[in-house]
Order: structure tokens, then sequence, then C-alpha cells
């Protein structure tokens, strides 16, 4: 079985997406974390961003895994905290633009999708490119505003909450515009607008839609072995 949610930085669907996947005992799959463990690694080899046949090379040899954590690691070694640094953010929607970067990372992705029985996945087009034939897809979005304020809370960067909305307004922009694999809302999915909802209410929303609200599982086995 496979859960996606799609949706811009901010709306919540990590933190819902983990949730999900930890209730029903399910691997969870952050696919942002890869294009950002890829970004983080062209940086540290000196690699120039706007070099795409430079970008697209790194992407097919580097080798993008999860650890027992759940967490990325990038040949081998744990690419957290360091894929959420500020240089990441403003960086990785260059280079995840780029056609050959996606193919390479989307097959990645495809192949977790096939060595596991059930996955939550969550990113920009987890619904529309990646599984498209996923049974449930959910598009979750949020205000701007709303989004600047819980990623400065979750970071504890509140007095920076200008700064953080003007990033997501540009990543929002460049997401939904670039070329390849834009970010949007799939036919099928179902909207789900986080503004002044809570985590457990949509996570309860997200339960009810799969028909397995009673399923209970221990977090350890679920972001496993990806
Ligand atoms: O979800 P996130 O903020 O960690 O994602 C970081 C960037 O990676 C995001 O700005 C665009 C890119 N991304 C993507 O292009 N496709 C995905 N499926 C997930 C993320």
């Amino acid at each position: 079985m496979i859960i996606a949610l799609d949706g811009p930085a901010g709306a919540g669907k990590s933190t819902v997406a983990r949730a999900v996947a930890d209730r029903l005992n399910l691997t969870f799959l952050d696919t942002g974390a890869m294009y950002r463990g890829l970004t983080l690694a062209a940086l540290q080899r000196g690699l120039d961003p706007l070099d795409e046949a430079a970008c697209v090379q790194l992407a097919n040899e580097l080798e993008l895994s999860f650890g027992e954590d759940g967490l990325v690691r990038i040949d081998g070694q744990a690419g957290e905290p360091d894929i959420r640094s500020a240089t990441v953010t403003l960086t990785v929607s260059t280079v995840s633009a780029y056609r050959g970067v996606r193919d390479a990372v989307v097959s990645k992705q495809r192949e977790i999708g096939l060595s596991v029985p059930g996955l939550v996945v969550e990113g920009r087009d987890t619904t529309t490119v990646v599984f498209p034939e996923a049974e449930y897809k959910f598009f979750l979005v949020a205000s701007p505003t709303e989004r600047a304020r819980r990623r400065a809370a979750q970071e504890d960067r509140e007095d920076e909450v200008d700064m953080i909305l003007r990033d997501i307004e540009r990543r929002d922009q460049l997401d939904t515009t670039r070329a390849h694999a834009p970010l949007r809302q799939a036919e099928d999915a179902i909207l789900i607008d986080t503004d002044s909802r809570n985590i457990d209410s949509v996570v309860e929303e997200i339960l009810a839609c799969v028909g397995e609200p009673g399923a209970t599982g221990s977090s350890d086995e679920a972001s496993a072995g990806v």
C-alpha cells in the first residue's frame, strides 16, 4: 500500500506523514531529504549548482539511502542535520529542478517503494510522478504566513519569521513553475488545508480516509530498513 502526500514547504507533510506511518506501521519516505542530500554533496564537492551536467552526474553516482533510524545517508554518511542548513535550503530548488537529477532520484525512490510492503511518502511530485498509482493521495496546503510561522517555531527562529517567509515564497515559486515535475495537486488527490488545524486532526482525517483508524504499530519498525 502506498499513501502519498504532496504540498509546499511548511504545510505539515513531514510531521503528518511520519505520524501516519507510525500509526499504520508502514515505512516513511521523506523525498525532500534525498534532494537535500544530493545538494549537500554537490556543495561539499565544490560543484557549481548551476552546472546541470555536473549535478546530474553526481545524482547518478551518489548513493542515497536511509538508515535504520529512517534518516537519509549520503554514500553511507549521515545527512542530518547538515541537509537542513540555510545554504542547502537556498540551493536545493535549483539542483532539484534538473530533469536528469529528477530521473535519477525518482528511480531510487521507486526502488525503495518496491522494496517494502507499505509506504507513506511525502514531497512535491510523489502523487503525480513518483507513485501516480498510489492508493491514497493527499495534497496539503496552508497559507505562506502560517507555514513560515510553523517553520520558525520548529527551528526555534521566531525572530526570523520574515526571512523564512521570503524563502518559502521563493521556493514555492521555483517548485511550482519548474519545467519538470512541478508541484501541483494531482486530480485524484484529496486537498487538506492545514491552516488553523492541529497535526493530530489531519492525521486522523488521513487515517479515516485510509480506513484503518484503529491501526497501531511501533515507530521503530515503521521507519526502519528503507
Ligand atoms: O520538503 P523539503 O522542503 O525538505 O524539500 C526540499 C526541496 O526539495 C524542495 O524545495 C523542492 C525539492 N523537492 C522536490 O523537488 N521534489 C520532491 N519530491 C521533494 C522535494
